[in-house]
């Protein structure tokens, strides 16, 4: 009981053993996180590309999820995990310096004034994932929202680990990275701005 308690006022993730990516899949393949799946056409897709990687992705919304795990159960290999929980906590109990890519495709985008602080790159995010990408892991981050845009960009000033891998902080093409659902939903109408970030060495 006690135990429980500590755990349901907030904070408190820092008695939890360190998860390694072999926690989940039993090898030391190079490890891919993505957090907010979706239908999880991108997590099998790249899955089903690098059969010698693997792949752990997060999303909250179970109907969703249930479709990913639908897709994912498809596929031949077995380099894919799916968690039906807030990827925050998982992130946060990884050992350091473990994960070779971070994928976070179309975040929702919370557009009212209101509910900007709900968007999920903050500042404190993005060091987090920071601190669990090895160094020259990326960091891939893709919105249709302009204004999302501007304050990743924002958000990032103060990461001196990361750099971007392009000229520009964004681009609004990123050859051979799969389309989404929210990609094709929106990218016409709106564009796309893909940051890639990569740790320091
Ligand atoms: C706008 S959708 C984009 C889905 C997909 N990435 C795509 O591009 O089609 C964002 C997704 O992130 C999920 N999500 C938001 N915060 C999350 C979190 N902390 N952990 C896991 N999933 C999250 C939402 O439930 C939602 O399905």
């Amino acid at each position: 009981m006690e135990r429980f308690q500590k755990y349901s006022h907030g904070g408190g993730f820092e008695d939890y053993e360190r998860l390694k990516p072999s926690d989940f899949f039993g090898n030391d393949a190079p490890f891919n996180v993505e957090i907010g799946i979706g239908n999880g056409e991108f997590i099998a897709g790249y899955a089903e590309k690098n059969p010698d990687q693997n792949y752990l992705g997060f999303e909250v919304m179970k109907r969703i999820f249930n479709r990913a795990v639908k897709r994912a159960g498809k596929l031949e290999q077995s380099n894919v995990r799916l968690i039906h929980f807030d990827a925050t906590f998982f992130v946060t109990i990884l050992e350091d310096e473990c994960v070779d890519n971070f994928y976070v495709n179309f975040p929702d985008p919370w557009p009212k004034k209101r509910h900007k602080k709900r968007r999920l790159l903050k500042t404190e995010f993005i060091e987090l994932l920071t601190s669990k990408l090895k160094p020259g892991g990326s960091l891939y981050m893709a919105t249709d929202q302009a204004d999302y845009a501007q304050e990743i960009m924002e958000n990032l000033k103060p990461l001196d680990s990361l750099e971007t891998a392009f000229d520009t902080v964004c681009v609004n093409e990123l050859v051979d990275y799969l389309p989404t659902k929210y990609y094709r939903k929106f990218a016409d109408e709106n564009g796309v701005f893909f940051f890639r970030m990569v740790k320091k060495g």
